[in-house]
């Protein structure tokens, strides 16, 4: 059940409820945004759109008196209760002419328009850290989140700057339709001499000797855990998660709560999550009794249910009462103690509206679709473990398998959605986020910067120096120092958008200090073929080429008979790529060109001549190693039953031993790659490999990428963790890539790394390998993967950069254990 709510509380915050509801699209429409002043015409509410460069860029009050009188807010009518979860905010843009926005803002919200709640979360905090800039999205997850029809955000205003907001809202319509519960106050319990509290901690209506008119933690979609002294939360009280009661004060014996609606509904059922941790008298209702108010006066008879008690299993459960298609307004439902304490963490109804809703949707229902989903992802896990189950073949590696798997599955429901802190030993200049909610927040904790990897990098004296310092760079680099991780890295936007290779600057002056030594290719010549990639900056083609043997030199690794078509891979700038692309993009055909290694692909001829420009390169015909091992399978007993074409584990081996050849001459240039993955590696005849970088936009791996804000896209499973905190790439990160690497070789990259893992949940594990706390979750040892392979993929993601193998080392180690 653990698994159960894991996934309902994942779907729910996750992928169901986060749609944006209609600011930058237009479905909120001009007439429901509203504000409590505009500082003029053009910067009125309806331009307070997330996104939109409307009007004047954005909302802008016009703020006058003192501070602590300014109440301007920026209102959203959303026409019916939404249930929202995230809310995203912006300055005032305008293409570069403004520079307004909220640091910090509250938010109020309101279920009937004259009732108006201020959002606090889950620590009692009301204040929202909001921009830092003027055209940035901040995001931020609301917790707990909003059921209201409007919502209202205000800026905190202190006249050192003027403030400006373009904002969005993310959630989805309230269907349980219910807009009050009014219960007894939640109680206090004493455990072991420690106090638990059972109160409704995110309850917004009135509380005084009981609760009226609000909603809380039984409609915040938050189950609580088995164990009522634990909670999902991080930082708060033990009992939060329930809202209890015990006998000693209701002589009654029982707990009675009634619930409002938006309008008259036919129910059907309602569920009400309890806990029964027996052991300490806590168990589910024994009976409950409902009444039903349809027009004004409650009905004479009402229902009755009592569950089967349940002595044996001590997890908390969604008991579920049939309402029998009742029609009311408001139900009063009386719940019976079985024991002396009562706990309860959610309670939902599901109904229908006479009339306006077909027949078939009747029961639809928020709950019932994420129960679908739970059931199909259910459905999926199962096809994975069925797929997992095919691929071991051999009795003795059955074991080892379903053990990584389970393993897998506990690890992945043990992680919780804590903050990001830091630990005792880490810099104390930075500031610890335990107040921060949004994920982004918690992820990037040296916020903008992250972007620029390069500024947070030290620049060291050694390399302001220039070129003569070879010498030393040489013999650090063959000390295998990774030193050029302080060094100040030259980005290259690649065509495709992504950074194609990182080089560091001292290199990058060797390297392009001649002339490109490649030749001009008839652009006629060139019959294309098929897309393999696209970014912001161009496109990458395979295509093939006539006449190219004359472009080749003699130690080219394939042979080309005379006047046959080669096919080659061929990046091109679009014609509108503005200036810094263009000069990058030369920047990579002359580095490009000084790349020759029998492992990398290498740069045949470029199209210079004229718009777009093109770079040619080799291209393997059985296309990258990603795509080449999903067709093949291991030998054994289903390749021989499935007659799927297979690959041996000594060629596995031969093209792992290439790949760390080639980052091995890539490094020995200080060159950082930062993409090397399977789906980066082009396989060519008797299983040779050649290194390539796609740049990140491939649509067939776009699922492998992370969007930061719809700017940075990241490779997040394949990245080490201070590339991902720290934004620091470097060979030693290239080599925590490796293992990632070899890992999806050794799987036949069956599957994703870390399939099991959200991208939010890689990044919580990324915090785990900075705390090193042995909570870290590594992948696990594929099947087929003999234990020296196992044991040289975890030294590639030592925490410490210095212990992880050099590419030399890493090389070295493959060729000893050559099977
Ligand atoms: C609930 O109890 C905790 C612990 O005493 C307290 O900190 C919190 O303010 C209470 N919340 C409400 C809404 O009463
Ligand atoms: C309530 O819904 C059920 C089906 O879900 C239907 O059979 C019944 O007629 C409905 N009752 C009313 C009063 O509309
Ligand atoms: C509370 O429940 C316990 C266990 O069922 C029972 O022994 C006790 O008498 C009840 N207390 C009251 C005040 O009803």
């Amino acid at each position: 059940s653990v698994l159960v709510h894991f996934f309902f509380l994942f779907l729910f915050f996750t992928c169901v409820c986060r749609s944006p509801l209609g600011m930058s699209r237009g479905q909120i429409l001009d007439e429901d945004i509203s504000a409590s002043s505009q500082w003029s015409d053009s910067t009125a509410a309806k331009y307070g759109r997330l996104d939109c460069e409307e009007g004047d860029g954005a909302w802008c009050p016009e703020i006058a008196g003192e501070p602590e009188n300014i109440n301007e807010f920026l209102q959203i009518d959303l026409r019916s209760l939404h249930f929202i979860t995230l809310v995203g905010t912006q300055g005032r843009h305008a293409g570069g002419i403004g520079n307004e926005f909220a640091q910090t803002y509250k938010i109020k919200y309101s279920r009937d328009g004259s009732r108006w709640i201020s959002w606090r979360n889950r620590q009692g905090k009301e204040v929202i850290e909001g921009n830092r800039n003027a055209y940035d999205i901040v995001l931020k997850d609301l917790e707990p989140p909003i059921i209201a029809r409007f919502v209202r955000f205000m800026p905190v205003i202190d006249h050192s700057m003027n403030v400006c907001m373009r904002v969005e809202l993310y959630g989805c319509e309230w269907l349980d339709g219910l807009v009050s519960y009014n219960s007894p106050l939640g109680q206090q319990m004493t455990l072991n001499g420690q106090y638990i509290y059972f109160n409704d901690s995110v309850y917004d209506g009135a509380m005084s000797y009981s609760m009226t008119e609000g909603l809380g933690q039984l409609t915040d979609g938050m189950c609580g855990l088995d164990d009522f002294t634990h909670s999902h939360v991080y930082n708060v009280w033990p009992g939060y998660d329930y809202v209890g009661w015990t006998n000693e004060s209701f002589p009654n014996g029982y707990v009675e709560i009634m619930f409002e609606f938006d309008r008259t509904r036919n129910f059907t059922t309602m569920k009400v999550h309890c806990n029964n941790m027996f052991s300490q008298r806590v168990k589910t209702f024994q009976k409950v009794v409902c009444y039903f108010r349809s027009e004004s006066d409650w009905e004479a008879t009402p229902i009755s249910f009592s569950p089967v008690m349940d002595d044996v299993n001590p997890s908390a459960r969604f008991v579920t009462v049939s309402l029998y298609n009742h029609m009311a307004s408001a139900i009063k439902c009386q719940y019976y103690f079985s024991d002396i304490w009562m706990m309860f963490s959610e309670i939902t109804f599901q109904s229908g509206y006479p009339t306006t809703v077909p027949r078939d949707l009747d029961d639809s229902n928020t709950r019932i679709l994420i129960g679908c989903l739970v059931a199909i992802i259910f459905i999926l896990v199962a096809i994975i473990v069925i797929i997992l189950w095919r691929q071991v073949w051999q009795k003795m590696l059955e074991k080892v398998s379903r053990r990584m798997l389970d393993d897998e599955l506990t690890a992945s429901l043990s992680i919780q959605s804590e903050t990001f802190t830091y630990n005792n030993n880490s810099p104390s200049s930075v500031p610890s986020e335990q107040e921060s909610s949004s994920t982004y927040e918690r992820i990037f904790p040296l916020g903008p910067d992250y972007q620029e990897p390069s500024r947070l990098v030290r620049k060291l004296p050694e390399f302001s120096q220039t070129s003569e310092d070879t010498g030393e760079l040489q013999k650090r680099v063959q000390e295998g120092v990774p030193h050029y991780a302080e060094a100040d890295i030259v980005n290259l936007q690649g065509v495709t958008g992504g950074n194609t290779y990182a080089v560091p600057a001292l290199t990058m002056d060797l390297l392009s200090g001649k002339d490109v030594a490649v030749e001009e290719f008839p652009r006629k010549l060139l019959t294309f073929k098929e897309k393999l990639g696209e970014g912001q900056f161009g496109e990458v083609h395979s295509c093939e080429a006539e006449g190219m043997q004359d472009f080749m030199d003699e130690d080219f690794s394939f042979n080309v008979i005379e006047n046959q078509t080669v096919l080659v891979a061929v990046k091109m700038l679009r014609t509108d790529a503005n200036k810094n692309a263009r000069n990058d993009f030369l920047k990579e055909i002359k580095i490009m060109s000084r790349l020759k290694d029998p492992n990398i692909i290498r740069l045949l001829a470029v199209c210079m001549s004229s718009d777009p420009l093109c770079m040619i390169t080799e291209y393997m015909e059985n296309g990258d190693l990603n795509q080449f091992l999903s067709r093949h399978e291991p030998e054994g007993m289903i390749a021989v039953l499935s007659n799927a074409p297979t690959v041996s584990y000594s060629n596995l081996h031969h093209m792992a031993t290439q790949i760390a050849s080639g980052m091995k001459y890539l490094s020995s240039l200080n060159f950082v790659h930062r993409d090397l993955a399977t789906r980066n590696c082009l396989v060519g005849k008797n299983y040779t490999i050649k290194i390539a970088d796609f740049g990140m936009s491939r649509n067939l791996y776009s699922g492998d990428y992370y969007r930061i804000q719809g700017r940075a896209v990241l490779p997040i499973r394949w990245m080490s963790w201070e590339s991902i905190l720290l934004g620091k790439f470097t060979t030693s990160s290239d080599v925590w890539a490796f293992g990632v690497t070899l890992w999806e070789m050794l799987t036949f990259c069956k599957e994703q790394p870390y399939s099991q893992l959200s991208d939010e949940q890689v990044i919580e594990n990324t915090g785990e390998f900075f705390r090193d706390q042995r909570r870290q979750i590594y992948l696990p040892q594929p099947p087929m993967c003999p234990d020296p392979v196992y044991k040289l993929m975890l030294s590639c993601w030592h925490r410490n950069t210095k212990e992880r193998p050099s590419f030399q080392e890493i090389h070295h180690t493959l060729l000893d254990c050559k099977p």
